[in-house]
């Protein structure tokens, strides 16, 4: 679909709404006039989003607490989505285990399989034939990540997560092609947010590797717009996608393995 995507007056669902690069697209979003559904655990931070957003931009915003890793609460949150014409919907929420994956307990790993990915498909096999019905042209915006395009030691089930999502977003926009609704997956490299900052993964701040939330939640709707495949935010992060074609993967693992083994000290 050529179509650019216009935000102005629609309904735009944010999963992950309440921190981070989702609170940062939803912010974006209501600054271009779009109407909002605001999906997190923590209720407080949503609706204190929501009365900043009403009042400042004067668009309509509903809250809806929901644990994503709860099979219940993903029905809850497409039931009442659809309870409000929804245009946009956008998959932000995920989770991440940085470490020995030994160390990663199986409840913990069950957490991180449903909210980064049992979640993601639920809620896109439900919105996409309620798009496609629609009619209104709209669109969903899969976060994924660069962990989800290379090898990436101690954060190994998430990037697993995270490639299984690019895999499926891929797949999907061309089952798509030709139908009222595209499919775009991010793939971020590392952003400053919660789930860097204060976390061993922090370690990367003080590099030009981590971008603002601001910055990629600029390049996040730019890109969901557009329409695009599988966008990568930041010259530095499309210069490693870039490079990372030339060396085999085995090389790009020990590269990582070492970058992250440091940070893990
Ligand atoms: N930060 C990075 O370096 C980076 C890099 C590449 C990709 N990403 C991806 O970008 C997305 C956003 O990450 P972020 O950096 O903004 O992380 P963040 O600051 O930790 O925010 C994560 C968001 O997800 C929500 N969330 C987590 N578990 C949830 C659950 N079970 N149910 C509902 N909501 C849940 C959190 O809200 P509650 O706690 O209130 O539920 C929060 O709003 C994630 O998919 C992440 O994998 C991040």
């Amino acid at each position: 679909m050529s179509e650019k995507m216009a935000f102005k007056g629609r309904w735009v669902l944010v999963t992950g709404a309440s921190a981070g690069l989702g609170e940062a697209m939803a912010r974006q979003l209501a600054q271009q006039g779009a109407h909002l559904i605001l999906v997190a655990r923590r209720l407080e931070r949503l609706q204190s989003l929501q009365a900043e957003l009403q009042q400042k931009h004067g668009v309509q915003c509903r809250v809806i607490a929901a644990d994503l890793a709860r099979p219940d609460d993903v029905e809850r949150v497409f039931l009442e989505g659809i309870q409000q014409p929804v245009y946009g919907v956008i998959l932000n929420a995920g989770v991440t285990h940085f470490g020995w994956h030994r160390d990663l307990e199986w409840t913990a790993f069950e957490n991180l399989l449903a909210t980064n990915l049992t979640s993601v498909v639920r809620l896109v096999t439900l919105f996409v034939p309620y798009l496609i019905e629609q009619r209104q042209h709209g669109g969903i915006l899969l976060v994924s990540s660069m962990a989800g395009l290379f090898p990436v030691p101690y954060q190994s089930a998430y990037a697993g997560t995270k490639a299984f999502v690019a895999q499926f977003g891929q797949s999907l926009y061309q089952e798509l092609r030709g139908q009222p609704v595209s499919i775009t997956t991010f793939c971020p490299g590392g952003i400053a947010t919660e789930m860097t900052t204060g976390s061993k993964l922090d370690y990367f701040s003080d590099t030009p590797l981590l971008q603002s939330a601001e910055d990629c939640a600029r390049d996040a709707l730019r890109a969901f717009a557009q329409r695009k495949y599988l966008p990568v935010p930041g010259l530095l992060n499309r210069l490693q996608v870039f490079g990372a074609r030339l060396l085999p993967r085995k090389w790009l693992g020990m590269i990582a393995e070492r970058a992250y083994r440091k940070a893990l000290q």
